[in-house]
């Protein structure tokens, strides 16, 4: 039976067919852009960090800001393990923070090991906004901050982050622990209650309401790294990409992994491929999976992404990656996302 054959026989004509996919074609080419949306990774934070975002949003306030003081919630919070100056510290004890940020115009700036500034994320948008240049580091970022008007703050660690510095000193390990039930919870001190919801960095991208896309990328890093260790967080095409044509992603988890793949920038050339948000997700993490010379049943990273339509999507390595989508009528909704390993 040939397909005209068998397609007569099933009662479907060439027309009928023809039909239904232009009626689809035009379904999805008049279907109204979901927008204003925001959404970021671990529902722990989106579900208080998309607050002051969508708030911005649905007032009509540009994504770039929006995006800034969502991440911001999480930076300023004494309790979270991995954001912020509450956060666990590095080897030598010291709280170092990278940030990024990414508007719609192609603009960026980024900072990375920062120490004793409370907002990366701002300075970030002020090295995109006031320097000829896209980064700065260490010391000079922190004199850059203060320049601006930016506090120093002390040395001193958050309760949390003090008790789970001694106790990772007992033993020293430098290994990442991977804690797939409770979420991604990379080096943290064993059994240590703070640590109940663990996540890591939070990565927020955005659509406002003209259709214009930017993201913000702050983490602490890896708990108890090494003095130095920069991860994906403040590396713009591996923590956080913007393309205002295409769409916008970001990632969480061990980021020398994202880095390895320039990971956010490859989940948004997939959607410029024509894949879905969770498809170029699921690409990038297999990628991942693929090629990384680790145990990838050692490591976890998590991507979110969102197209000029307002579709989004995820995808980790392993479960328990969840993220926030607030849009519609102003709730944020919490995503399990799908997941590669068992
Ligand atoms: N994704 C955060 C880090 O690896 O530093």
């Amino acid at each position: 039976m040939n397909r005209r054959q068998l397609l007569a026989s099933l009662g479907i004509s060439g027309l009928a067919l023809s039909l239904k996919g232009r009626s689809q074609t035009i379904a999805s080419l008049t279907k109204p852009v979901n927008k204003p949306i925001v959404l970021s990774t671990w529902y722990n934070q989106s579900k208080t960090a998309n607050v002051p975002a969508w708030k911005i949003l649905s007032e009509g306030g540009t994504a770039l800001d929006a995006v800034e003081a969502g991440v911001q919630v999480s930076e300023n919070d004494p309790e979270n393990c991995c954001v912020g100056l509450g956060a666990n510290p590095d080897r030598e004890g010291i709280v170092t923070l990278d940030a990024c940020i990414m508007d719609h115009k192609y603009q960026i700036g980024s900072v990375a090991a920062l120490e004793q500034i409370k907002s990366p994320i701002h300075v970030a948008r002020l090295v995109m906004e006031k320097t000829p240049h896209v980064m700065l580091v260490g010391a000079g970022a922190q004199q850059f901050a203060v320049q601006n008007g930016m506090e120093l703050q002390g040395l001193e660690l958050s309760f949390h982050a003090k008790r789970a510095y001694e106790e990772w000193l007992r033993k020293s390990e430098y290994k990442p622990v991977m804690n797939i039930e409770k979420g991604h919870g990379p080096y943290i001190a064993p059994g240590d209650e703070a640590n109940e919801f663990n996540h890591d960095t939070i990565g927020m991208i955005a659509m406002d309401k003209n259709g214009n896309l930017s993201g913000a990328c702050t983490t602490s890093g890896m708990g108890f790294k090494m003095r130095g260790r920069i991860g994906d967080s403040p590396i713009i095409g591996a923590g956080l990409y913007v393309d205002n044509e295409v769409g916008a992603a970001t990632a969480t988890g061990q980021g020398e992994e994202v880095i390895r793949i320039c990971g956010s920038f490859l989940v948004v050339e997939f959607m410029r491929q024509g894949m879905s948000p969770e498809q170029a997700c699921k690409k990038a993490v297999e990628r991942i999976k693929k090629n990384t010379p680790k145990d990838a049943n050692t490591i976890q990273v998590g991507f979110i992404a969102i197209n000029k339509k307002g579709e989004y999507g995820g995808y980790a390595l392993h479960r328990n990656f969840d993220y926030g989508v607030t849009d519609g009528n102003g709730d944020t909704k919490k995503i399990d996302s799908k997941f590669m390993m068992q």
